[in-house]
């Protein structure tokens, strides 16, 4: 694909040899990027609200022998915004197609998923980026994945340029260069990626980046795209900009009614401050039957009880991967989920990410957890969802010796960045297949919002509502799983 981003070569190398042995990266290929969170880990995560209330999803979707295409298309109550994010979305699908023709005669399977994400949105401007993610089953080469971002005045439905922001002299755009440069070298230093002066010269200017995305009054976002290889979510290389290093460019009217700019009342001085530094259960049910199992994670949750009402008035059973610390907090919940017939996994005892843990840690996160479950339900919990999705092979090789194995997911409805239940249900009903596993987070109250629309939409495309030992029957110990086969 030749419009995959510059950072995605540096990430596809770095991944690689970070993962060499990672068991899950040909399931990964298939299974959407970003991970899910626990409430409690939300302060790292740039998402601070959702800003979608004016804009919708337009879904585009194609599966067929040849391929899986998943298209997604915002659809904001500005016309020319639209047209601008749907040609750059147009053009990469076109490429796409053009590829899997030019492989019409091999057996070879391709998968797109391109879908955006808003940033911030006021009265008079808006920011977004999309993604766009490509594998294929039998070519390592055709892996890929690109991000664009851009902000819009509402307005006039234009892209906001970097030279509109920090006017018209190059040295603003040169400064923020620089700064943007050391920051993703340092970013990609601290992933244990090498990268030259020159390389980052070739990627980091100004025909490479020719807009911004806003993320506060004090801060520029550049969402510079996510690797695709990886497991977890923290893959995404995005880098935030203070504006104080800038404010000397920042003095014109577009970075006024954006930022909070201090004014200055002199011109701008000729001397430059200083640089900043499955499917079959058992009796095959799910072999004459739609199936598809929705999934809970984090909980349980002051939340949950209301979802437990919605699940058991529609006669759906789903499965809850759950924390061990609130198991402790909500034992009577946790009986409940049991009573009612849900099935419960390990989640962690409090959420870490397993990659940074050794064998030690991570077997007494799940033993903790295992045992806090089997005390509350008498039932020991078999398989295991790794906090944000991340594990390597000593993660599996622990699982495994804990004698669980790991559930994934082929649908994220990234409930834990949009609290939005219209966007959560979209994307829980356009990504479902028979076979599925939906991630979902019941400490969410908008995910729960979410559950009616979801299970009435399915229901009505005749789903049933399995667990996931119904849907992939029973999971060997060490083994990872996102859908039934
Ligand atoms: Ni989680």
């Amino acid at each position: 694909m030749k419009r995959f981003l510059f950072l995605q070569q540096w990430l596809y190398v770095g991944v690689i040899a970070l993962c060499l042995s990672v068991i899950g990266v040909g399931i990964a290929r298939y299974v959407a990027m970003d991970s899910a969170t626990a409430s409690s880990d939300q302060e790292g995560y740039y998402f601070v609200s959702s800003q979608y209330n004016d804009i919708t999803s337009r879904f585009s979707n194609t599966s067929n022998t040849q391929m899986d295409s998943i298209v997604e298309y915002p659809e904001t109550p500005y016309p020319k915004i639209n047209e601008t994010v749907a040609k750059t979305i147009d053009t990469y699908h076109t490429d796409f197609l053009e590829a899997v023709n030019q492989n019409a005669t091999s057996t070879n399977h391709f998968m797109e998923n391109i879908s955006y994400q808003v940033y911030f949105s006021n009265d008079t401007h808006l920011s977004l980026a999309i993604h766009a993610i490509y594998a294929s089953r039998d070519d390592e080469a055709f892996s890929g994945s690109s991000t664009e971002f851009w902000t819009f005045d509402k307005r006039t439905g234009e892209v906001v340029s970097l030279a509109d922001l920090l006017g018209n002299s190059t040295d603003g755009r040169e400064r923020l260069f620089i700064s943007l440069r050391d920051a993703t070298k340092r970013e990609l230093e601290r992933r244990k990626i090498a990268v030259t002066d020159e390389e980052l010269k070739d990627s980091i200017n100004a025909e490479t980046v020719p807009s911004f995305a806003i993320l506060n009054k004090k801060e520029l976002l550049f969402p510079l795209g996510r690797a695709n290889e990886g497991s977890s979510s923290s893959d995404d290389v995005e880098i935030k900009l203070q504006i104080d290093t800038l404010q000397l460019f920042l003095q014109n009217d577009t970075a006024r009614s954006i930022l909070d700019v201090v004014p200055i009342q002199q011109p701008a001085q000729p001397e430059q401050p200083a640089l900043p530094s499955t499917s079959t259960g058992p009796g095959g049910y799910c072999n004459t039957q739609k199936c598809i199992a929705l999934t809970f994670d984090d909980g349980p949750s002051i939340h949950t009880n209301r979802l437990l009402d919605i699940l058991k008035n529609a006669k759906a059973r789903a499965t809850f991967f759950v924390l061990g610390q609130n198991v402790e907090k909500h034992a009577a919940i946790l009986k409940r989920e049991n009573v009612e017939k849900h099935e419960i996994g390990n989640h962690s005892w409090d959420h870490p990410q397993f990659t940074k843990l050794n064998h030690a840690a991570i077997l007494s996160q799940l033993q903790r957890t295992d045992a806090i479950i089997q005390e509350t339900i008498s039932k020991r919990p078999s398989f295991v969802r790794p906090p944000y999705g991340a594990f390597d092979s000593n993660v599996i090789a622990s699982l495994s010796s804990a004698g669980h194995s790991s559930i994934l997911w082929s649908v994220d409805t990234r409930d834990w960045a949009d609290r939005n239940a219209s966007i959560i249900c979209n994307r829980a009903v356009t990504g479902a297949s028979s076979g599925g596993i939906i991630i979902m987070h019941d400490v969410h109250a908008t995910t729960v919002d979410a559950v009616p629309c979801i299970l009435k939409r399915l229901a009505a495309d005749n789903y049933v509502f399995v667990t996931v030992s119904e849907l992939i029957g029973t999971t060997k110990p060490g083994q990872t799983y996102y859908r039934a086969r």
